[in-house]
């Protein structure tokens, strides 16, 4: 029996800023984004909206009525919660109206708390077959204006149904871990954004990627021709470019262009949208999915990782009639039908903050699933 990924979908808000835009505002060369980052646009978020309904967004596109009654368990995986106590998982299971008896809660290891998650469920519907498990990545990723980060920053959110013989993935049970304590980026509390290192951080990056291969080539007894494509954690699209190409001496050059052709379908999306921290491996797996020269039963390796620093590489097979159950076009339309936002609306968006002074106000965004009102420090949103 397989167990995997049933049903995939992404949220991103309304709302973008072209880099070319970004770049000319900090007198800098557009290429560096376009070409240096490989970044052409990043997702905006209004204050009225958050990892709550990103998430509820996401997974609202996927669940039946059937699905809704058996999901057992609802966990997010997030490094932008709002609360160090309630979970962002708790509301969402209540927005989306799944069962009662269900277990919600949320994961944390910076990009890597959606993978985490990812493999719980795995574990989980492994012992109960006949249930199922939600699974959210969602993150605002925000390191202020007029910094190094400010072009790498973005938001979204990933929706996975994990069931037992799923339409879509199937888990191959291969995982291998990586964890280094290092402080390449961390958010300490108290503070809005996080610290970082950035030219550590992607040294981190290539240095855990190119061990966790090497240990997964014996643990797997694997080598780069077993996978179709090989897919990255994106903080912005030339990193998981440069690991790729940390592994291509190891390869031929038919095999190296044969690789980077496929990483080029799997950046199609996060191009458009930036970093959603935790969402981001699963974005470039959706845009593998829709846009890339794969089939049924074809291998594809993931590459996860989480500052500070933890990574998992595991690999998933395709299944048959895949395609028949994506939603391509859908896809598209979320990313073509956004609002482009001027520098000047941008940097007011950023700055907008939900009050915190526990007063009541309320707000007219009428989005499924924004905030509609704050009270007592609650937030109420739209169903
Ligand atoms: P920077 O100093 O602004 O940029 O920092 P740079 O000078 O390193 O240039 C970037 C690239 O643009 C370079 O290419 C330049 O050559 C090129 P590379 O050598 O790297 O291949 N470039 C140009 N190309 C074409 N035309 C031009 C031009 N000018 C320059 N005119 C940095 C960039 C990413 C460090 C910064 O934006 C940052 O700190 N971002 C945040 C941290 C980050 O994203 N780190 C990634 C790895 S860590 C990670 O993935 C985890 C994370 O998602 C968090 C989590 O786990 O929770 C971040």
């Amino acid at each position: 029996m397989n167990i995997g990924i049933d049903k995939i979908s992404f949220h991103v808000p309304n709302y973008y800023l072209d880099m070319t835009d970004l770049a000319n505002a900090r007198e800098t060369d557009p290429n560096k984004f376009h070409i240096g980052l490989g970044q052409d646009q990043m997702a905006i978020i209004p204050e009225t909206q958050d990892i709550v309904t990103l998430g509820a967004s996401a997974a609202a596109k996927i669940l039946t009525d059937e699905d809704k009654k058996n999901i057992d368990m609802v966990i997010v995986g997030t490094e932008s919660s709002t609360d160090f106590s309630k979970s962002a998982s708790v509301i969402i299971h209540e927005l989306l109206e799944i069962q009662p008896f269900a277990r919600s809660f949320e994961i944390k290891h910076a990009c890597y708390g959606g993978t985490a998650a990812l493999q719980q469920a795995n574990d989980y519907v492994t012992l109960h077959p006949d249930r199922k498990v939600l699974v959210i990545a969602a993150d605002i990723a925000k390191y202020g204006l007029n910094t190094g980060g400010e072009p790498t920053q973005g938001c979204g959110a990933v929706a996975m149904l994990v069931t037992k013989n799923p339409h879509l993935l199937a888990f191959n049970n291969d995982s291998v871990f990586y964890s280094e304590d290092v402080y390449d980026f961390w958010r300490p509390a108290g503070h809005d954004y996080p610290l970082v290192d950035g030219h550590m951080s992607n040294q981190v990056y290539i240095d855990s990627f190119t061990r966790i291969w090497e240990q997964n080539k014996k643990v797997n007894h694997t080598d780069s021709s077993d996978y179709a494509a090989l897919t990255f954690h994106l903080p912005y699209t030339k990193m998981g470019r440069k690991a790729l190409r940390a592994i291509f001496s190891e390869m031929s050059e038919e095999e190296q262009q044969r690789l980077e052709a496929r990483y080029d379908e799997a950046v199609v999306y996060s191009r458009q949208v930036g970093n959603l921290y935790t969402g981001s491996l699963y974005l470039g797996l959706m845009s593998l999915l829709d846009n890339g020269d794969l089939a049924a039963g074809d291998r594809i390796g993931l590459f996860s990782y989480g500052s500070g620093a933890v990574s998992e590489f595991f690999s998933m097979t395709l299944m048959d009639d895949y395609k028949t159950y994506l939603s391509i076009e859908e896809n598209q339309a979320l990313l073509s039908s956004r609002q482009q936002l001027s520098i000047d609306e941008y940097e007011a968006m950023f700055n907008k903050k939900l009050p915190t002074d526990g007063e009541t106000y309320t707000f007219s965004d009428y989005t499924a699933y924004a905030i509609n009102k704050i009270s007592g420090d609650i937030r109420y949103y739209n169903k």
